[in-house]
């Protein structure tokens, strides 16, 4: 060490060598206490708890300790975290249940099919943990984010008699159907300009829409046609996403809570303000509207009373003031919207990549539809069973919540097997693990719809094994919507197009991105073939059209 080091590390006066000695012990017992500290299975979070004082030897639950302090913050910032908790439980042999920290917040994760099942079914991890975002987003007024009791049952029983039940369900089939016509005209224009499409902006806009019809009875123009209002709710919609999917360092440091380093608090304000002008303002058109046509003669037309004409109708103790009937209204625009998206470009990349699946599917669907060519319709779904296989296929290789997006919490202590589990550690169940695990599904990576045909896996939330809408009291109250939605349109654009890769450098890659949802990194670009005829539904013999 140089002079000039030495002058650095050693006081040079005062101190004889035996205090030197003693203070160097001392800092290398306090390194040495802190990283055994640290290195506890589960990292920082886990080694303060109470479960810590609990566990006798070999009794703690497995996992990495992570970085000093940071523990796994880092996977958590990288868009493949499935997959690297995935390899890590893999690696602790830990697939059952697996611990770890992220700054002072306890996490479990379970990869396995029964653990999963007893923590999504079970009543003591039936709250969720709120990020500042949710809160900030006045999301912990809604069904997704409310702690489970009573204000949280009453909008599931609400939601679940007036919009997601069958008959609901079934009275907006006309409307799907119509956004899938639409859907096709506009990758039809987009075919003849440019010879190929990107189609993650249509399905978008359309499940948008979608949601905005069931929901608010509303439908708007993207395209900046009808004033600005489809531009307004895009942007609200996209910052939303942003700053849901945002990892937000002050969730799990609490000391960095009231500096708002990364904007979340200050944006999320900014939001919140324009939402509430902007759905504030569809609730008071709806009022006065109710209070012009008389509000029983809106209640009788089933498409015109939609879900805020249902939260308006609520009487006494079930009233909802203004602010709540937002964040209720506005939190299913956001796990509505793009779940359904994405899922579909997913399909839709799958059935670019295996031309062999796709012609079959359009076999069924022509097949059921006849010669006659009329449009494909809700009530044909049953009779595609094919069709219903690969949307199935698509969810366990490409789930839209590979963690089941937003996690649980542990109300009170609990167990997890052998495992004590304290109060407020937030639990995770990686799906994608499941899915995609050899010992649970044969050939795990290979895309073969006919598995479903052979083995008639439910999906609902029922079996483990595929449960990519969760499970349990907390499960997706809008699995029916979504998936009604789903095959439907997947139906249209297969009885519509024969879908191929685009030949200008746009591969089909499936490369995933998880933000609030998994989506595909580079967005899909293909070519859309018509099957039959715009005009008078008639069959198109060569698929050469657009002069591509
Ligand atoms: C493909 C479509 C969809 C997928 C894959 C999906 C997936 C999920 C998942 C994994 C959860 C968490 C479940 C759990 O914790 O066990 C969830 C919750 C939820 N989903 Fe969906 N979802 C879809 C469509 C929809 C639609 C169309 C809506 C409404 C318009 C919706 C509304 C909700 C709500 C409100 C919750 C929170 C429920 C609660 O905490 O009580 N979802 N969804």
């Amino acid at each position: 060490m140089s002079s000039a080091c030495s002058f650095l590390f050693i006081p040079s006066t005062g101190y004889s060598s035996t205090v030197l000695s003693f203070e160097l012990l001392l800092c290398f017992l306090l390194f040495i206490a802190v990283f055994a500290f640290w290195l506890r299975p589960g990292g920082l979070a886990w080694a303060l708890s109470k479960a810590q004082a609990q566990a006798r030897p070999g009794e703690a639950i497995p996992g990495p300790s992570g970085l000093p302090l940071l523990g796994m913050a880092l996977s958590f910032t990288s868009s493949l975290t499935h997959r690297l908790l995935s390899r890590l439980s893999e690696s602790f042999k830990a697939e059952s249940l697996m611990a770890f920290s992220v700054g002072f917040t306890r996490f479990i994760i379970s990869s396995n099919p029964e653990t999963a099942k007893e923590i999504l079914n079970s009543s003591a991890f039936a709250d969720r943990p709120v990020k500042e975002s949710a809160y900030g987003l006045l999301f912990h007024r809604a069904m997704g984010f409310a702690p489970y009791g009573e204000y949280w049952r009453n909008l599931r029983r609400i939601s679940a008699t007036h919009l997601f039940s069958p008959k609901r369900i079934a009275s907006f089939g006309d409307f799907r159907r119509e956004i899938g016509v639409k859907m096709v005209e506009e990758i039809m224009l987009k075919m003849e300009k440019n010879c190929e499409v990107e189609v993650k902006n249509v399905f978008h806009y359309g499940s948008l829409n979608n949601v905005m019809m069931s929901v608010f009875g509303k439908c708007y123009d993207f395209n900046g046609g009808n004033g600005d209002d489809g531009l307004e709710l895009e942007g609200l919609v996209k910052e939303g996403y942003e700053l849901l999917g945002i990892f937000n360092w002050s969730d799990h440091f609490p000391l960095l809570g009231w500096l708002d380093l990364q904007g979340v608090r200050r944006r999320s304000k900014k939001l919140v303000a324009k939402v509430n002008a902007f759905v504030g303002t569809i609730i008071e058109e709806k009022r006065l509207k109710r209070a012009e046509n008389g509000h029983l003669e809106v209640a009788g037309d089933q498409h015109s009373h939609d879900f805020v004409d249902v939260l308006l109708d609520l009487e006494n103790e079930n009233r909802l003031s203004d602010s709540d009937m937002i964040a209720v209204l506005w939190e299913m625009i956001f796990r509505g919207t793009d779940t359904v998206a994405i899922l579909l470009e997913w399909i839709l990349a799958r059935m670019i990549l295996h031309p062999e699946i796709q012609a079959k599917a359009q076999d069924e669907i022509d097949s059921v539809i006849g010669t006659n060519n009329r449009p494909v319709s809700d009530s044909d779904l049953p009779n595609l069973p094919y069709l219903q296989a690969i949307v199935k296929e698509s969810l366990r290789m490409h789930p839209p919540g590979p963690l089941l997006s937003w996690a649980r919490l542990a109300i009170h202590d609990t167990c997890v097997g052998p495992y004590f589990v304290p109060a407020g550690t937030t639990a995770m169940v990686n799906m994608w693990a499941i899915t995609h695990d050899g010992k649970v599904w044969p050939e795990p990576g290979k895309f073969r719809p006919e598995r479903f045909l052979e083995d008639d896996v439910a999906i609902m939330g029922s079996d483990l094994r595929l449960a990519p809408f969760g499970s349990g009291r907390r499960v997706c109250p809008g699995k029916a919507m979504g998936l009604a939605t789903v095959q439907l349109w997947l139906a249209q654009l297969l009885h519509n197009f024969k879908w191929t890769a685009s030949h200008n450098n746009h591969a089909v890659d499936l490369s995933e991105c998880l933000k609030l949802s998994m989506e595909m990194k580079q967005p899909l670009v293909c070519k859309a073939f018509p099957r039959i005829s715009s005009t008078n539904q008639e069959r198109v013999s060569d698929f050469g059209g657009f002069g591509c």
